[in-house]
């Protein structure tokens, strides 16, 4: 067998980093703030911060559970722990949703790299409220641009994936801390030019009116997504701790500082918008229209535009190496496929299938028109996500629950007693009430 063990984190912390990494990216920076002005503020965030508490902390230290236990991705790991092939179902459904999810990130990833080589070019200087809606149009529709930055993001996510476990905390060990500075940076640039009161008060006054069955429904999914929660993503990070860590405690801390990050975001942009003049029409591209028009009020905002750009394309590619991880131990281990192979291998196939999404922006008429990227990320939102969370959790609540017990043995046992309850009974119905309420079912 070609199998190669990978080696440990050089420190729990590491693993630490690494984990927040995968938690915090585009989710938390991009799609988080214009979920949140989409779905009318405060009642929304309150029901995120509700489903992240109850449906996917437990289901994240389950899935940090089953990584220790079973030493392996997501698939392999389930293999270990129970002989009922049925469970492993969960791994495909999860390792294939980050072969998904990697191709269209990717897409994504490439767009604040885009804007940080406008500030290098000077180009970012010229965008005014006038123009950045169309400059952002100009540059998603342009099939050669958009492809380049998604081959560059695939091409640094595979480097780190070569260095294996080493590669992935050398990255991450630099690029988070650098991220956390500079969000303190552009949070205090927007607030001290426009004030506070208005983002308070969006977003944590709660109107409980402004819910509706859907914006629930999102707040649910975007709970998992921004945990990286159902795709094993964390199975395969715990799998390489050493023994007699507090996956409790480290389980809280990744959840706390990915919901930190979160609504850090929303301080970054939404001062700027509420604050200003600035009118959104496209929400969804409102991280690079309204931040570059707010950066470029300043006489130092191409660079500090500059650095924030790159900083965020930074949180994306640790999300992305930890996508790929996951794919690659699973084409490893279960493919048999020896790791240097498996990692050009899997990082080749998501390429090609991340072509068709960054055609579907305007590049090409026939993706743009079937509209290739929504359709994946609804399934993968819709479908494979609700599945798998319902899988891991009822894996962990009913089948390994007292192994769970065992494992997380210097975890206060009442806590345990209630993360078993949550993932036995809580969290699978609230998921499958998503799950059904979404596809129409009821
Ligand atoms: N959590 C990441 C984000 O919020 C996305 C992600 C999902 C990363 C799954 C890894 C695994 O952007």
């Amino acid at each position: 067998m070609t199998e190669k063990k990978i080696s440990n984190w050089s420190s729990p912390i590491a693993f630490l980093i690494a984990s927040i990494g995968s938690a915090i990216g585009l989710g938390n920076l991009w799609k988080f703030p214009y979920i949140t002005l989409e779905n009318g503020g405060g009642a929304f965030v309150l029901v995120y911060l509700l489903a992240v508490l109850i449906i996917g902390m437990p289901i994240l230290i389950a899935e940090l559970v089953i990584g220790k236990m079973g030493k392996a991705g997501l698939y392999q790991s389930v293999k270990q722990i129970t002989s009922k092939k049925f469970w492993l179902v969960a791994g495909l459904i999860g390792t294939s949703s980050c072969v998904i999810v990697l191709s269209y990130y990717s897409v994504v990833a490439g767009w604040p790299l885009k804007y940080f080589i406008m500030s290098l070019t000077g180009e970012m200087a010229n965008i005014t409220s006038a123009n950045s809606g169309k400059i952002f149009g100009d540059f998603v529709s342009n099939p050669m641009e958009i492809i380049s930055y998604h081959t560059v993001i695939m091409a640094l996510t595979t480097i780190f994936i070569w260095g294996e476990i080493k590669g992935i905390e050398r990255a991450t060990k630099v690029l988070i801390p650098l991220l956390g500075i500079f969000i303190a940076v552009i949070i205090y640039n927007g607030v001290t030019i426009y004030g506070h009161e208005k983002t308070t008060q969006f977003l944590f006054s709660f109107d409980l009116s402004t819910l509706t069955p859907a914006s629930i429904l999102e707040a649910c999914g975007h709970a998992f997504f921004t945990l990286s929660v159902g795709f094993g993503a964390l199975v395969v990070y715990s799998a390489h701790l050493p023994d007699n860590v507090s996956l409790t405690k480290y389980g809280i801390i990744i959840a706390i500082a990915d919901t930190f990050i979160a609504i850090c975001a929303c301080f970054m942009i939404f001062p700027i918008i509420l604050g200003s003049s600035i009118d959104i029409t496209e929400s969804i591209s409102v991280l690079f229209t309204s931040i570059t028009v707010q950066l470029n009020t300043n006489s130092l905002g191409s660079y500090i535009g500059g650095v924030f750009y790159l900083l965020i394309a930074f949180a994306a590619l640790t999300s992305t190496i930890s996508l790929l991880e996951v794919v690659v131990a699973f084409v490893n281990e279960t493919l048999k496929i020896e790791r240097k192979k498996a990692t050009l291998l899997s990082a080749f196939v998501i390429w090609v299938l991340g072509i068709f999404s960054a055609l579907s922006l305007g590049g090409s008429e026939f993706f743009t028109k079937i509209d290739f990227f929504g359709k994946l990320d609804w399934y993968v939102s819709n479908v494979a996500l609700p599945v798998c969370g319902i899988l891991i959790s009822l894996l962990a609540g009913w089948i390994i629950d007292k192994k769970m017990i065992t494992v997380l043995h210097n975890t206060n046992q009442k806590l345990v007693k209630t993360i078993i309850f949550a993932l036995k009974y809580v969290s699978p119905l609230l998921v499958l009430v998503v799950f059904l309420y979404n596809l129409k079912l009821f």
